[in-house]
């Protein structure tokens, strides 16, 4: 279909050309989003193709991206496509995670299998695409570590050049490595992640450098893509409840946008509610939510779950629109329940980074609230791989996880490596007990 660029602001919706280089709407400095022209889609044929593509090998159907592209703002640029077969991420379920989460049941959306490891592939295909459609030669982005992990590693299958700028001290070197091995240039920057955005906009604007955060409206064209293959994999059956961990809110702006389009080309019947989840430390959108009245960031945001690790989410008037027009809730946990839900995660041979995790300490809070009801239909979506943060894995187990106050985070579910003499004997008596 054709596509353009609109602004998400209800009182201007200014529309641009889909080849016009701009973050934000020239006339009224709203958000941007894209937007179809035409607005006939068959759901039925398309979701037999889209089935059908499942089986072929060639690479454009082989992503779980591009695999949706009736419904991507590409028309005629698929040939450009800039892929490493990201998305075909399995759904997973977990009985320990079910009764833990206060669930009867409870599947898991595990964008960790990603190739760069996180849910940023399934955005940063399309975004990387659209830099190349531009004929943009240099790419840059801010990150909490994954989105710079994704960037650098697509940038680079493009040809391109990437420079990252990251929180100095405040990434885990899981994801700050996958940016040095992919090749970006890596600037650790002495400030946190709102105030490097504000810089990295700036010099993106000055020296003509295509930005790939998630303002950047075909990142989140890309992340729908989560919701058609998750909606795909059920037969177009929704569920009561999708959960998602919420920090700059991209992922919720791109989910419910995703719903939105589902229901109205006539594929799905029924909008499922979002539940986002934040960490206390960093939980501005919570706040807002509670309370109304004007948006106030965090000026110092604090958790350990340093994906989530934002005080100034930019796309919150978007997932704003997301969660009220889904009937949905944002509820956030603290730095033991995320601790604890991540350990009982990996207990079900799944895994996965602490801001994942939070999905899990989410529903936890929300049935014992009433909320989600134990035998509603639950799916959360784990953001990112177990092997993004095996530092805070390891103290956690043995004891020496500190949440950002220099408390002890209590290793209720840890698991401690026993150092052993090289002795069978010896071994054998441990191992009889
Ligand atoms: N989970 C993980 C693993 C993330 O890396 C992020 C964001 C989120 C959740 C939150 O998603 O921002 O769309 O609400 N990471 C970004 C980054 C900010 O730079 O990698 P969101």
């Amino acid at each position: 279909m054709l596509a353009e660029l609109v602004c998400f602001e209800q009182k201007c919706r200014a529309r641009f050309p889909i080849e016009q280089m701009i973050y934000n709407c020239p006339k009224c400095g709203g958000l941007l989003e894209a937007g179809f022209r035409e607005q006939h889609v068959e759901a039925d044929s398309l979701k037999k193709i889209w089935r059908e593509r499942r089986t072929c090998n060639q690479p454009l159907d082989q992503s779980g991206v591009w695999r949706y592209r009736e419904l991507l703002p590409f028309d005629g640029h698929h040939h450009e496509a800039v892929s490493l077969r990201e998305g075909n991420t399995p759904l997973l379920d977990s009985r320990r995670a079910a009764e833990y989460g206060g669930l009867d049941h409870i599947t898991f959306k595990h964008q960790g299998f990603n190739p760069t490891g996180s849910f940023k592939d399934n955005g940063m295909t399309c975004g990387v695409t659209q830099a190349v459609r531009l004929g943009r030669k240099r790419v840059a982005c801010v990150s909490t570590g994954n989105t710079s992990a994704s960037m650098a590693a697509y940038a680079s299958a493009a040809g391109l050049d990437s420079i990252v700028f990251l929180p100095h001290g405040n990434i885990s070197y899981g994801k700050l490595a996958q940016a040095l091995e992919y090749g970006a240039r890596t600037l650790q920057v002495e400030a946190n992640f709102d105030q490097i955005l504000a810089l990295v906009r700036e010099l993106a604007d000055r020296l003509g450098i295509y930005l790939l955060n998630s303002i950047n409206p075909f990142r989140i064209e890309g992340q729908k893509s989560i919701i058609f293959e998750m909606l795909d994999q059920r037969d177009w059956n929704p569920p009561d409840w999708i959960v998602l961990p919420g920090g700059n809110l991209g992922n919720t702006s791109a989910f419910g946008k995703a719903l939105r389009e589902l229901r109205d080309f006539g594929f799905i019947r029924k909008m499922p509610r979002l539940a986002v989840i934040q960490a206390e430390g960093a939980a501005p959108f919570y706040d807002f939510m509670r309370t109304g009245g004007e948006f106030r960031s965090v000026t110092e945001p604090r958790t350990l779950a340093t994906a989530i690790r934002i005080g100034d989410p930019v796309s919150w008037p978007k997932a704003l629109q997301e969660v009220t027009v889904s009937a949905g809730v944002v509820e956030k946990v603290s730095e033991q329940e995320i601790a604890d839900a991540k350990a009982i995660i990996g207990q079900s041979g799944i895994g996965c980074e602490p801001a994942s995790a939070a999905t899990l300490a989410g529903i936890r809070k929300l049935t014992r609230a009433g909320i989600i009801q134990p035998a509603d239909d639950v799916i959360a979506v784990l953001t990112g791989n177990v092997l993004k943060d095996p530092d805070y894995i390891y103290r956690y187990h043995t004891g020496e996880l500190k949440d950002p106050d220099g408390r002890a985070i209590q290793p209720h579910f840890g698991n401690r490596p026993t150092v052993v003499p090289n002795d069978a004997d010896a071994i054998a008596k441990i191992l009889e007990k």
